[in-house]
C-alpha cells in the first residue's frame, strides 16, 4: 500500500480521544515491523520499507476514498514530513518544522436517525447540553468538543450521558432527566453536527 492510501486509511481508522500520548521508545522502533496498525518511524519499520501490511485499503477501492478531515498548514513550504501513526494518533510537522498538538480527526458514524429525531435531540442539546459543550456542539475549549469523539466515546455515549461513566471527570449523568430514547436523539444530532463538520473540513 502506498504511503497517500495510509494516510487516508489512517485518517479514516479510528484515533484516539484528544491528547494522550504514546509511549514509544527504541526498543519499540526496532520491532516496529511487528505494529501492523502503526507507522511509529520514518519508513515505518526500522528498515524503512515504507510499505504497510494492513489490507483495508488496497488498489482495488483507493478510489473510494475521500477527504475525512483536513488541516490548513498557512503555506506549503517544506511541507514533506512523513506523518507518523502512534497508537490511534497521528503526528507530523508542519512548515518551518512547527509542531502541532496531535490533531484528533472527526469520526462520525452512519446516521440512523430521521430528521424529525435530529430536531427533537437538538432541541434537547440546546436546553442542557449547550451549556458546557458550546452553541451548535462547538466547544469553546473547556469541555469536549462533541464532535471530535472517539469511536470508543460514540459508543459509550449512552452510558457516559445517563449512567455517568465520567462522572469522576466531571460529566454528570442525566438519568433523572432524560430517557434512553432522549439521549439517542441528542446523539443523533451530535453525529449530523460531526457530517456537517467533516463535509466542511472543519478547523481545529
Ligand atoms: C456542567 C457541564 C456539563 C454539561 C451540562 C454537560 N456536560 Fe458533557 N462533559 C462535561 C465535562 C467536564 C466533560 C469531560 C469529562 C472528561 O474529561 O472525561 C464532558 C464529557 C462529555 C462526553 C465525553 C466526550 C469526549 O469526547 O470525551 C460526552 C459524550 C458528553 N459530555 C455529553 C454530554 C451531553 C449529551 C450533555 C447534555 C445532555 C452534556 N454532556 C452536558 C461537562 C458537561
Amino acid at each position: 500500500m502506498r504511503l497517500s492510501a495510509l494516510f487516508a486509511l489512517a485518517l479514516l481508522v479510528a484515533m484516539r480521544a484528544h491528547g494522550a500520548a504514546s509511549d514509544v521508545d527504541g526498543a519499540r522502533i526496532k520491532a516496529s515491523a511487528s505494529e501492523a496498525a502503526n507507522w511509529l518511524t520514518t519508513g515505518r519499520t526500522y528498515f524503512e520499507e515504507r510499505f504497510s501490511p494492513l489490507t483495508q485499503v488496497s488498489d482495488k477501492n483507493v478510489g473510494q476514498l475521500g477527504l475525512a478531515w483536513y488541516h490548513d498548514f498557512g503555506s506549503t513550504i517544506g511541507l514533506e514530513a512523513t506523518p507518523l501513526v502512534a497508537d490511534g494518533v497521528m503526528y507530523t510537522s508542519g512548515v518551518w518544522n512547527i509542531l502541532l498538538p496531535p490533531l484528533p480527526p472527526l469520526n462520525p458514524p452512519a446516521q440512523t436517525a430521521s430528521k424529525e429525531v435530529i430536531e427533537r435531540g437538538a432541541g434537547l442539546y440546546r436546553a442542557t447540553c449547550r451549556l458546557c459543550h458550546g452553541l451548535d456542539a462547538v466547544s469553546g475549549g473547556m469541555t469536549p468538543d462533541l464532535r471530535y469523539m472517539s469511536v470508543e466515546t460514540h459508543k459509550d455515549f449512552r452510558d457516559t450521558v445517563l449512567y455517568g461513566k465520567r462522572a469522576k471527570e466531571g460529566m454528570a449523568p442525566f438519568a433523572d432527566m432524560y430517557t434512553a430514547q432522549d439521549v439517542d436523539a441528542i446523539h443523533a444530532y451530535v453525529i449530523d453536527r460531526t457530517q456537517a463538520a467533516a463535509r466542511a473540513g472543519a478547523k481545529q
